[in-house]
This record gives structure tokens, sequence and C-alpha cells, in this order.
């Protein structure tokens, strides 16, 4: 069972290096986070998910930790994170942290101990084969880099080792069991550090690349998922009201192994794809055709269907509600931002679907002023993804408002754009995306039936037809299409009050006709 906060939990998601910069050095700090909590608030949102904020050579933007135990400098220090847990707690907002469970960096201590030639404490932490000359074959690994005669495996990039958890099929003289006492050494040592941040205030975890920690696993994770089971046992002893977020993107296995949420994130054909971005895009990089036909459900007149959202999700669904939470997220760090292919219009139902559906939903930052994706230069091994990676736009004072630094200083340029959005701006436009992400997150937290433990149905589906669900005793009908529609509802709902819209919404004795580009939730 998940979290009972979660319950009615709306998560942000905050890019340190790109949220607010308080000492003008042109990157982002967690002072800057501790300013902007308010904002975060304003918005409806009552958790926050950091992206790591640890030391680290940033070769993969802080995914390379060097030091689990201590904040980059250039984002500030312990005590400041401390704070940030301190005044976030105060307005009532959650923090969870990023843990990266299956790699470190190449310059983390371990590693360096790890590479030496005279066997020590760390040798087995990471995975090696017994020469240099024996490569690892089906995994990528490296050899002839240290004074170890062997090579190692990598779990992402070149500066990311692998963990030792173990091999669940152990089918070569290096491998070691999940049970060898190496590999229960570095469980062991991912869970100190989790203790160590919740016992100063963290409130849980965002677990990267969850699913990768035992190597040769079976075809339900059975090796990571044991391990998963073992952290969840110390947090149900230790920290009962810590929350756990996978990136799996399986919610049946993720939340079987003992996490709150998982992302629906990498579907191939399905998932966050089909919802935000357009179909021919797996995982949300950038090889899809913008201009392609296949495209999000929520784009206008694109013919899109739902189900292709609704196939996977809803078998995901069923099989999980009892267990724990599905994560709809706008976009995250590694995607591109879903105002690459909507307009503000084709955002608002976006968004408006995002969060009346049940689980716990992820905004990340930015995305409720629609900005933009940027096409620039890669920057900390950020590749394709480095253009969902920019300063957020405050206002348009000197960078946007992202910092009072040197335009050429910033970690990233600000979008360039005479149209770049702002939140100054659109605070003054009541009907901006902005101000509309507050109202459907206010009506979220006011009803229940949209809340996370709420019932889901799907009462209309039809691609033919405006999409209807219900949710507890509410119908929510979205219209994607130009043109207004009446609303295919179930012959006995015939509902009585519009309780929130975004566009036209008519409701005349129980039948309601929602206009082009319209969202309606009726009771
Ligand atoms: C996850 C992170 C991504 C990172 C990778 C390796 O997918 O979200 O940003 O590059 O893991 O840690
Ligand atoms: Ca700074």
């Amino acid at each position: 069972m998940a979290a009972k906060w979660l319950k009615d939990t709306v998560f942000y998601e905050v890019y340190p290096q790109s949220f607010k910069d308080t000492n003008a050095d042109g990157i982002g700090d967690i002072n800057g986070i501790i300013e902007k909590l308010d904002y975060v608030k304003s918005l409806g949102c009552n958790a926050i998910w950091i992206n790591p904020c640890y030391d680290s050579p940033f070769k993969d933007a802080g995914y390379d930790v060097r030091d689990y135990k201590k904040v980059a400098p250039r984002y500030g220090t312990n005590e400041d994170l401390c704070r940030l847990f301190d005044e976030a707690h105060k307005k009532g907002i959650r923090v969870l942290l990023d843990l990266v469970p299956g790699h470190t960096s190449e310059e983390h201590p371990w590693f360096r101990e790890s590479q030496k030639a005279a066997r020590n404490e760390y040798s087995d932490r990471y995975i090696w084969t017994d020469s240099c000359f024996q490569g690892a074959p089906g995994f990528p690994y490296i050899g002839g880099e240290c004074e170890r005669s062997a090579c190692y495996i990598l779990n992402f990039f070149k500066c990311q080792p692998a963990l030792n958890y173990g091999f669940y099929k152990v089918t070569e003289l290096w491998q070691k069991s999940t049970r060898d006492p190496a590999a229960m050494a570095t469980r062991e040592a991912i869970k100190d550090i989790m203790r160590f941040w919740l016992s100063r205030g963290c409130d849980g975890f965002r677990v990267d690349m969850a699913s990768s920690l035992v190597k040769n696993d079976d075809e339900k994770k059975s090796g990571t998922s044991a391990i998963w089971r073992d952290v969840r046992r110390m947090l149900d002893l230790e920290f009962s009201d810590a929350a756990m977020v996978a990136e799996w993107s399986n919610p049946p296995l993720a939340l079987r192994a003992g996490y709150d949420m998982d992302f629906c994130l990498n579907v191939p054909g399905g998932g966050y794809s089909t919802l935000m971005r357009d179909y021919c895009n797996h995982g949300g990089s950038r090889n899809g055709d913008r201009n392609a036909e296949d495209h999000s459900y929520f784009k206008k007149d694109a013919g899109g269907d739902m189900n292709r959202f609704l196939d996977q999700y809803l078998a995901w669904y069923e099989d999980t509600k009892d267990w724990g939470y599905i994560s709809l997220l706008t976009c995250n760090h590694d995607t591109i931002r879903p105002g690459y292919n909507l307009d503000t219009a084709e955002l608002k139902l976006a968004y408006a679907f995002l969060f009346t559906m049940p689980g716990v939903p992820f905004l990340y930052y930015g995305d409720e002023i629609g900005m933009k994706y940027l096409d620039i230069p890669t920057k900390e091994g950020g590749y394709f993804r480095t253009g969902s990676r920019t300063p957020m736009q405050w206002d348009n004072s000197a960078n946007l408002g992202f910092s009072s630094g040197k335009a050429g200083d910033l970690y990233l340029p600000v979008d360039p754009s005479d149209e770049a959005p702002t939140v100054a701006a659109q605070e003054e436009d009541p009907d901006s995306l902005l101000n509309t992400v507050r109202r459907i997150l206010a009506l979220r937290h006011q009803e229940e039936d949209l809340q996370a433990d709420a019932g889901f149905q799907v009462v209309c589906s039809d691609p033919a037809w405006p999409f209807v669900y219900r949710r507890g005793s509410l119908l929510c009908v979205v219209n994607p299409s130009g043109e207004a529609q009446k609303a295919p509802l179930p012959a006995e709902a015939a509902p009585t009050d519009v309780l929130f819209a975004i566009g036209n919404v008519s409701l005349e004795n129980g039948s309601l006709t929602i206009g082009a580009q319209s969202f309606a939730v009726v009771k």
C-alpha cells in the first residue's frame, strides 16, 4: 500500500540547474528552489522531485554521482538542502530526491578503489570480469583503463560503471549471485544513503533506472524486485511515511516490488508518447517527425485515437490499482517538451486530462507556461534532451528572471524568442495556460473523486466522439476536435451541474454540448 499522503499529491519536477539562480553565477541553486516554494504551492503542487543535486563531474548532468551524501557546491550545501526540507514542510510541500542506485560516476571513491590491482573492500562493488582481455558479452563494458586487469560493465554512459547487485542467472565464473556478500554490501550501501537523507527530512526518492540493478534478471525482474522489496521493508520499519517513485515504466512489476508509484513513460507506441507527443516517437526522443500525421490525441483535428493510450493503460490500471499508483507526466528532463508539438489550446486539454486521472501526476517545471523545446547544442551529456532543460522563464527582466548574472555565464541560454512565455505575463491573463493549470489543480484538490484513489472507467473512447470517462461520481469530457459535438453520455447519467470547463460547454436537460477544443467535468 502506498504512502497515505500521495492520495492528494501533485508533483512538480525541479531541474535544479535551471530553476532559479540566487547568487548570479548563472546556475540554479537550492536557495532558488526555497525562494520559489510559494510559486510551486500557488500552482497547486504540494510535492517536488529534484533531479540529482549531489557532487558530480556532471558528465550526465548529475546522474553520475561522485558523492551521494554531499550537495554539489554549485547548488549550495547540505545545510541549504536541509533548510529546503524544513521550509517546504512548513508550507505543506514534500520533497523527493533522486536516487541513482544502478551506477556511480567513474570518479566515485568506491570506483577509484575498485580499479586498484590490490584487493580491497570495494573490489567487487562494481561488476568486473577476470581479465582485461576477457570481455562481458551481452553487456556494454570497458577494458584497459586501470591498474586492475579486468573489464567492467557500464550501466548507461561510459562515465557510469554499473554497481554490483549480482546476477540472477550466473552464466560466467566472474558473475556473482545476488546473495554474494559483495552484492549484499552494495544493497546495504544504498540503504545507508537513503537513511542519510530521510533522517535529514527528505520525504522519499525518485529512483533512476529502477529495474537495472540485477543483471541477467528474468522477465519478471525477480532479482531486482527482491532488492526493492527488501528496501521497502526497511522503509516500513524506519521511515513509514517515505514515498518511492520508480523510473521503470512497468507499473505491474514496479508496484509489486514495493514502489508507491511508477511513471507511465517509455511505452513503445503507447504511454506518454501517445498523450503528449507523436506516436511514431518511442519514449520521447526526437526521432519522430513533428509534422507527421500520427499525433498526440490532443492535437486539433489530428484524428488521434485515445485507445492507443488506453490499451496499455487500462490493463496496467486494473492490474495495479490495489498496489499503488501510475504516474502520468507532462514531460520530464529526458523528453521533448509537450510544447514542441502542442499549442496552448491543445496543452490545456492534455493537462486537464492528465490532472483528472487517477494516480499521482507530475508537472515538469516550465510546462505550466508552455515553455518551448529549444534546438541547442548538448550540455553535460544531455544531447537532444538539453533543449528541454533551459532556464525557467519567470518574467521579462534580464535572463527572463532566472539569474542576474551575465547572459554568457548562464548554464544554458534562455529562450531568445520575443514570444517566450513567462510566469509574470501569464499571471495577468486569467485564461493563460498557467492559470488554467491552477484552476484544474484546485479542482482536483477540491474533489476527492478526481484524486489518486477514486475509480476510473472509460465511458466512450470511440475516435469519432469526444472522449468521456468517469471519475467516481463525476464525468469528464474532452473534445480535441475543431467542431462542437454532443457528448456521448450514458443514458442514466443526466448530469445537472458543470463543475469545470475549458472552452465552450453547455448543459441542457442532461444533454451536454462540448465546444471545439473544450473540456468539461460534470456531475
Ligand atoms: C535516467 C535519467 C537520465 C539519465 C539516465 C542515467 O533515465 O532520467 O537523465 O541520463 O537515467 O542515469
Ligand atoms: Ca547559483
